[in-house]
Order: structure tokens, then C-alpha cells, then sequence
């Protein structure tokens, strides 16, 4: 648990870089990923000299990751965003859960989604995540208004994934392979009332 929240903390600090780099377009499920990564930014500050301790191997500075993105839409709502070809907007604010079953369940909250939709999960560790294991779940929603589970149409399934097709040479360094969704977007609805949230 502890380490899901650090892992949250740092996908927070992660997503302000890496959201820059990788806007989720209005179109949804186009590319979520852009080329020029500045690496600068995984890197972590240089040893401080003073110490005078022997030989430790020094720490890999940058992390190997697995990352899972996606955009998570409000269905039949014509918010900030709407994509009429989808009849869905963008909802900011809202959560997935990335669930890896093995020996250990791994379940991680997704970065909030941004004005975009788009949410990031970044897996650090790598030996719990394998594609066909995992699954991405409806998590939280904003708003009472637009909560009501449409793609997956219940809270209790979930997405497969699929791997993202990106030159490792454009990824941002220390990023083993990008994943997303399959179906594209997580979409809630408005419940029975229908009613969506101001706009
Ligand atoms: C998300 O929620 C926080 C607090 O609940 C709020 O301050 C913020 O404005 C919201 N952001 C968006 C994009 O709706
Ligand atoms: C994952 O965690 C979320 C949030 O705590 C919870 O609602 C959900 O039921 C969990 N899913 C699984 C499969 O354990």
C-alpha cells in the first residue's frame, strides 16, 4: 500500500513531465506519445562528493518503468473538449485502477486524469507487471453526475492491454514500453437522471 502511494507520488511528479510530452489529442486514441523526451528530467541529482564511505555501487540513476496511459472520457456530456465523433468529453479529475494478478495482487491509482482525460500509471516494478495479467478498472469519478460505469460497463471488469507502438529510441530514458487500453478510452455516463455536469 505504502509503496502504491509512493509510486502514486512520484507518477504525480512524473505525469508534469511526461504529460507535457505526451498530450492525449482530443482524438482519443491517437498517438499518446510525442518524440524529444528530455531526459534531464529522470535524472537524479549528482552524489554529493563529501562522502568519504567506500566503494557502495553507485545507484542506477534511472529507474526502469512500465508505463500505462490512457484518457478517460464522460460519455453523451458536452464538456470543455467534446468530441462529437464520440458523443464524450474529456473528464479531468477522474481515476484508473491498473490491477496485475500473480502470486501478488499489484493495484496502483492512476495519476488523476487531466483536462485531457489523460491518466498515467507508472510500474516500477517490472517483475509484477506482464501485459496479459494486468487489467485497467473504472476508478473514481469527480462528479456524482457523470459516474455510472459505461466502458467498462461495470467497475468489476476490467481492460486488457495492449502495447503501445513507439521506437525505443523516442521513449524517455528508463521507460521499458508504453501501454494502453485496448478498447482506447475508460468511459463513465451520467447515471439513471441523465443529467450531466455544468459544463
Ligand atoms: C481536481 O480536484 C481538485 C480537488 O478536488 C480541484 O482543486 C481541482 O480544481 C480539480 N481539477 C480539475 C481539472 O477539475
Ligand atoms: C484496487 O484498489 C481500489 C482502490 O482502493 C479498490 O476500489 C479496488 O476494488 C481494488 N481492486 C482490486 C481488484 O483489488
Amino acid at each position: 500500500m505504502v509503496s502504491a502511494k509512493i509510486h502514486c507520488a512520484v507518477a504525480v511528479v512524473a505525469v508534469l513531465f511526461l504529460g507535457a510530452l505526451l498530450p492525449a489529442s482530443h482524438a482519443s486514441t491517437a498517438r499518446y506519445i510525442a518524440p524529444a523526451p528530455s531526459p534531464a528530467s529522470y535524472v537524479a541529482p549528482a552524489p554529493s562528493p563529501a562522502h568519504t564511505t567506500p566503494a557502495a555501487p553507485r545507484p542506477s540513476r534511472i529507474q526502469p518503468v512500465f508505463v500505462v496511459q490512457g484518457v478517460i472520457y464522460c460519455k453523451s456530456c458536452k464538456l470543455s473538449g467534446y468530441n462529437p465523433y464520440m458523443d464524450a468529453s474529456p473528464l479531468p479529475n477522474a481515476t484508473a485502477q491498473l490491477v496485475c494478478y500473480g502470486d501478488k495482487v499489484m493495484n496502483m491509482t492512476s495519476t488523476p486524469s487531466d483536462k485531457n482525460g489523460y491518466f498515467m500509471v507508472m510500474v516500477y516494478k517490472l517483475d509484477a507487471f506482464r501485459r496479459s495479467k494486468c487489467r485497467v478498472y473504472l476508478g473514481s469519478s469527480p462528479t456524482p453526475l457523470c459516474s455510472a460505469p459505461s466502458i467498462p460497463s461495470n467497475r468489476w471488469l476490467g481492460l486488457t492491454l495492449e502495447k503501445e507502438r513507439v521506437a525505443a529510441s523516442s521513449l524517455p530514458k528508463g521507460v521499458r514500453g508504453v501501454y494502453r487500453p485496448k478498447s482506447g478510452a475508460l468511459m463513465f455516463g451520467p447515471g439513471s437522471s441523465g443529467k450531466c455536469p455544468s459544463a
